[in-house]
């Protein structure tokens, strides 16, 4: 052990307890969580999610209007999925709920596709009581069509589409909270605080993420800048940074609360 020292290599005490000898002391294979701690401390990387469920909707939802046409959004999912990548990076068990995002998948992130509202809501429902963590950065169509035609409607008919609203998923999700800690995002056309505080509310978010996206510089953009709202009362006001740093910050937030 001296030489390899010596040489360089970093060698991790073994643990203290029950040999296999039968005696008592040190000589045990560290814990698994403590090797991870130790790698952490020597990449500077921090483990703090591990034994954590994080759990992830991203992208834009597409409610069906015939076979062919859809009502969709901007949404890329790209904000998604950094905060998953982050959250497997820390330790977490990574589930990410994708509404038609061309992105490749994460290694060791759990994704599941889906292509509606109707769809990412009957995942949820099955995730959410097993989760810690819900970054809801999704965008949820609000409404979707009453009825959708099996078959493409021709031009001669295609004047106007009766639309059904879709659930708020987040306040309907919410309501169902043990002990989760849930992150909503709000995308607005303007920097508007007292609706972003409304909606923080509204949908039983403990922390919620306004960006102004008026300016076209987010849909689709690695970088991001806002304001995190906590229910608490904190605000607190993120430059233009990458959608990575965003989403570190928004989970060390979320493990603050979850204590
Ligand atoms: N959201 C949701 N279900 C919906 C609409 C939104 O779960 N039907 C979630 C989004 O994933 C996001 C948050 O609610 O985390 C805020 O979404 P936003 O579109 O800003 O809010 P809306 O409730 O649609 O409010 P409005 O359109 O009136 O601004």
């Amino acid at each position: 052990v001296h030489t390899l020292r010596d040489r360089g290599f970093l060698i991790m005490e073994p643990a203290t307890g029950a040999l296999t000898s039968g005696d008592v002391g040190k000589g045990r294979f560290p814990d698994t969580t403590e090797i991870l701690a130790e790698f952490a401390r020597l990449t500077e990387r921090k483990m703090d999610l591990v034994g954590k469920k994080v759990l992830i909707t991203a992208g834009g939802t597409r409610e069906a209007i015939d076979p062919i046409r859809f009502i969709g959004n901007r949404s890329s999912g790209k904000q998604g999925y950094a905060i998953a990548r982050d959250a497997v990076a820390r330790g977490a068990e990574v589930t990410l709920i994708a509404a038609n995002v061309q992105l490749p998948d994460i290694s060791g992130v759990h994704t599941i596709r889906v292509e509606s509202a109707a769809q990412m809501f009957g995942e949820l429902k099955t995730e959410f009581p097993k989760s810690h963590i819900l970054a809801m950065t999704a965008a949820v169509a609000d409404a979707r069509p009453l009825q959708m035609a099996n078959s493409k409607i021709k031009k001669s008919d295609y004047t106007n589409i009766e639309l059904a609203q879709n659930p708020d998923l987040l306040a309907e999700i919410s309501s169902m909270k043990t002990n989760q800690v849930v992150i909503a995002f709000a995308a607005e056309t303007s920097h508007d605080e007292s609706q972003a505080l409304q909606k923080l509310a509204a949908k039983g978010a403990d922390i919620l993420y306004l960006n102004d996206v008026s300016s076209g510089e987010i849909f689709d953009q690695e970088t991001t800048f806002g304001e995190i709202f906590l229910a608490s009362g904190s605000r607190i006001k993120v430059a233009k940074t990458t959608k990575d740093t965003l989403a570190h910050q928004l989970l060390d937030q979320a493990l603050l609360q979850l204590g």
